[in-house]
């Protein structure tokens, strides 16, 4: 198992540049199931995630070549509508594989998936979702089946919570649905635009998307398409942050500055300079003193709870306490206590995170939870005196491409160990 080793103290200066989004890839990957054309796929990240969907890809039918460019998919037959245990406890976004497979091919088997580091993160909203699509479900040995023989036919679909993947996942079964679909209460994630745009190329009819209520007229088949993944905003926000946090210089290419309005608007009322220089471009510079402010996590537009860990690294060093609730997932505090062993002073109080700063951080030996806890670790060794280990860096891995290089690039002290 990989770790970083990191000697922390340095300010990052110069310029680092975005990825392609993997919240967005994900849903693209799994709507090339859709037709059985060609689907050619930019800007697709190459992270841990990413290959683990595209296994499951292969397994049910697609043919896949990856190159520089593009990443080409190609799913002429549905070969087994199966999503297997040892892929979907690894990754839940397996699921989204249900709507697509379920629409093209009638049926679908998919694992339940587990417990999650983060929360449940149940998948209850995505099935009844096509139950009223007109699936009908069953559960049996830890797999859920949907069939629909003779189709799927469009309904009225209301989400109890706003669910980002249970959107895409739904909206991916409604457009070859027979009529029209409501999907409200959806996610407004600039993900779910970015997919809408995709199958809308594809050629289904879409409207709404980016808006909390989202139509679709069904149409019977969809083709072939070219499409560019957008930027990664929880990439950007996390190198907006390690700008911030280790008193830097730094911009950030390559993104789309409006995907982070509640984190550039939060950055400045703590004392920090963040502003977009145009549409794609985010400068970051230390404003002198942190300030501590409060932070509630949202749906988007609000601020991202895929955010929240890395904001909650630089609270540590800000001068006072601020208040961190977490309000999508009931249990994503595992950085916590793991920037606690690096010296920060933070007291969880059910969903609420009380964090007093400014610590003098010190490198120590930590372990990777999830994704974003990992990315928090990251962020706080590069403040902290000394060296930091981070154990189970894999956890990382699966979302961020080249961090350890991108991050060395403007002057941060990391290394790979194995
Ligand atoms: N929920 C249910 N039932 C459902 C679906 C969701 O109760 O059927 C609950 C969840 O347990 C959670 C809340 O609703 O409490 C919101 O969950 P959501 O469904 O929106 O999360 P997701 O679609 O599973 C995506 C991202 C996550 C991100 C969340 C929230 C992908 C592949 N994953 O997950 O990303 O945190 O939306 O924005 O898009 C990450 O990248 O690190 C990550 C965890």
């Amino acid at each position: 198992m990989d770790k970083f080793v990191i000697q922390g103290g340095t300010p990052l200066t110069g310029s680092i540049a975005t990825s392609g989004s993997k919240n967005s890839a994900l849903p693209a990957l799994a709507a090339a199931l859709l037709t059985d054309e060609p689907v050619v796929l930019r800007r697709i990240p190459r992270v841990r995630d990413i290959r683990t969907m595209e296994r499951l890809l292969v397994d049910i039918g697609s043919e896949i070549t990856v190159d520089e460019e593009a990443v080409t998919l190609r799913t002429e037959k549905i070969v087994s509508p199966e999503a297997p245990y040892e892929l979907v406890k690894t990754m839940r976004a397996s699921s989204l594989v249900l709507g697509p497979l379920v629409a093209r091919a009638g049926r679908a088997r998919v694992s339940m998936p587990g417990g999650c580091a983060i929360g449940a993160r149940p998948i209850d909203f995505h099935l009844s979702g096509l139950r009223h699509l007109g699936a009908e479900i069953f559960q049996e040995h830890g797999y859920i089946e949907a069939v629909a023989p003779n189709g799927l036919k469009g309904a009225n679909i209301v989400f109890d919570r706003i669910t980002v993947t249970g959107t895409e996942d739904i909206l991916m079964a409604a457009v070859l649905a027979e009529g029209e679909t409501v999907i409200t209460n959806a996610a407004r994630e600039p993900e779910v635009v970015d997919l809408a745009e995709m199958l809308t190329k594809m050629g289904a009819k879409i409207e709404g998307a980016g808006t909390s209520v989202i139509r679709v007229q069904g149409v019977s088949k969809l083709h072939g398409v070219t499409h560019e993944i957008i930027a990664d905003r929880i990439e950007a926000g996390t190198f907006v942050v390690a700008g911030a946090i280790t008193g830097g210089d730094l911009t950030i290419t390559d993104c789309v500055a409006d995907h982070l309005g509640a984190l550039i608007t939060k950055l400045n009322q703590a004392g920090m300079k963040v502003t977009a220089r145009d549409a794609t471009t985010i400068e970051v510079k230390s404003g002198g003193t942190l300030l501590p402010v409060d932070m509630t996590t949202e749906e988007y537009p609000g601020f991202a709870t895929d955010l929240q860990a890395q904001y909650m690294a630089l609270m540590t060093q800000a001068d006072g306490i601020s208040i961190i609730t977490e309000t999508i997932f009931e249990n994503r505090f595992m950085h916590a206590q793991e920037l606690m062993r690096m010296g920060a002073n933070i007291r969880l109080d059910g969903r609420r995170a009380i964090v007093a700063g400014r610590s003098r951080l010190s490198g120590a030996g930590v372990i990777a939870s999830d994704l974003r806890a990992s990315a928090s670790l990251v962020l706080a060794a590069l403040v902290a005196k000394g060296e930091t280990v981070i154990d189970r860096v894999y956890h990382i891995d699966r979302g961020y491409e080249k961090i350890e290089a991108k991050l060395a690039g403007v002057g941060a002290k990391i290394l790979r160990v194995e």
